[in-house]
């Protein structure tokens, strides 16, 4: 079978074996054909819309240390921020202005954010914008903190698998850090009803064309609601920091394949992508994608939440992103929608 009638045949039944996906991945002369039918198929169930979420960058104390993340616990090179809670109802205030409705609440792994302090957020954003989805990104918590957030309103939460080989995942973790912990969080986390998003980096340092294709394959059996995308990119103040980038190339095929697989998901065009490549968040869109997760966080403390070297966006205010962001997503041929954008089935 030829690269062509393997891809139509991952769009036509949403299921590929190991082989199928490495054709693909290793053949780039089929490249427009494979972006064009993930487009093709991703506008069956959502048409052009393109959904839009708020993303506060609450804090950036971590108490982590993966070797990839700017934001580890070992860069002293960073000052450390976290935002009160009025902040975060006035980052709100001007999304909700904007058309957002959902918020994601993201950080580091910091421990002042306690299932209290995270509830009390939770339920005053719900209060004031009962139309919104709150999504909340703070890395691996307890069974019984997931429960105690979801419980206080909380609709999705982002935990990025990162890879789904436990030896890679060791190479890029610290040893304090567990492969099992992240896939029993991720399992929890659908068990207990969220909308749930996993997600990897393509090309991260010693991932092997293997990798790329079991993080697929892992995908397709979680069926997360969400997967975040996006390429590895260097920070100077970490280990990986004379690491290569991921590509263009790997992460739009990435992006293709994972919506062949999983239809309905919703999928960001990532700031990464954008990072790499000028024209990278609309070449996403092209590829399958169908979220934008434009900052909304206050704008002095946006180069602190540096998880990666040359982050876009740093100094334009929400309004002016979600201006720029609309002229992006109509040039690549979509639509930004104002709603909660929920998963459809
Ligand atoms: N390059 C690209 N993505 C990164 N992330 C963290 N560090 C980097 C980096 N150097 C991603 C991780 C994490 C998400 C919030 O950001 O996948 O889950
Ligand atoms: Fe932020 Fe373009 S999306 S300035």
């Amino acid at each position: 079978m030829n690269t062509k009638e393997i891809i139509d045949r991952i769009a036509t039944d949403h299921f590929a074996e190991k082989e199928d996906i490495l054709a693909v991945i290793q053949d780039n002369s089929n490249d427009e054909y494979l972006f064009e039918s993930a487009d093709r198929v991703r506008r069956e169930i959502y048409g052009t819309d393109v959904f839009i979420r708020g993303l506060i960058e609450i804090s950036n104390y971590c108490k982590n240390n993966c070797l990839y993340c700017g934001i580890r616990r070992d860069n002293r090179e960073i000052s450390r921020y976290r935002l009160t809670e009025p902040d975060i109802l006035l980052c709100c205030d001007t999304g909700y202005e904007l058309g957002f409705r959902t918020f994601v609440i993201q950080g580091g792994e910091d421990i002042y954010f306690s299932d209290d302090v995270l509830c009390s957020i939770i339920k005053k954003i719900k209060e004031k914008y009962p139309d919104c989805a709150v999504t909340i990104s703070m890395g691996e918590r307890s069974e019984e903190s997931y429960k105690k957030l979801f419980s206080a309103g909380a609709d999705r939460y982002l935990l990025r698998h990162e890879t789904s080989s436990k030896e890679h995942y060791e190479k890029l973790h610290p040893e304090e850090m567990s492969f099992e912990n992240r896939m029993k969080c991720l399992k929890t986390l659908k068990q207990i009803g969220y909308q749930t998003g996993a997600g990897f980096m393509v090309g991260s340092p010693y991932q092997t064309k293997e990798n790329l294709v079991s993080d697929l394959l892992f995908l397709k059996e979680l069926e997360p609601e969400m997967a975040g995308i996006g390429p590895f990119i260097a920070h100077k103040d970490t280990p990986f920091r004379d690491c290569k980038n991921g590509s263009l190339r790997d992460t739009l095929v990435m992006v293709a394949l994972t919506r062949l697989l999983l239809p309905h998901a919703l999928i960001p065009s990532t700031t990464a992508l954008g990072t790499i490549d000028p024209k990278g968040r609309e070449l996403g869109l092209k590829a399958g994608a169908n979220v934008v997760m434009p900052n909304l966080s206050p704008v002095k403390f946006r180069k602190l939440y540096a998880l990666y070297d040359n982050k876009i966006c740093m100094g334009d205010e929400a309004a002016e992103c979600r201006k720029c962001l609309e002229r992006r997503v109509e040039s690549a041929g979509y639509k930004i929608v104002t709603d909660r954008g929920d998963w459809r089935a």
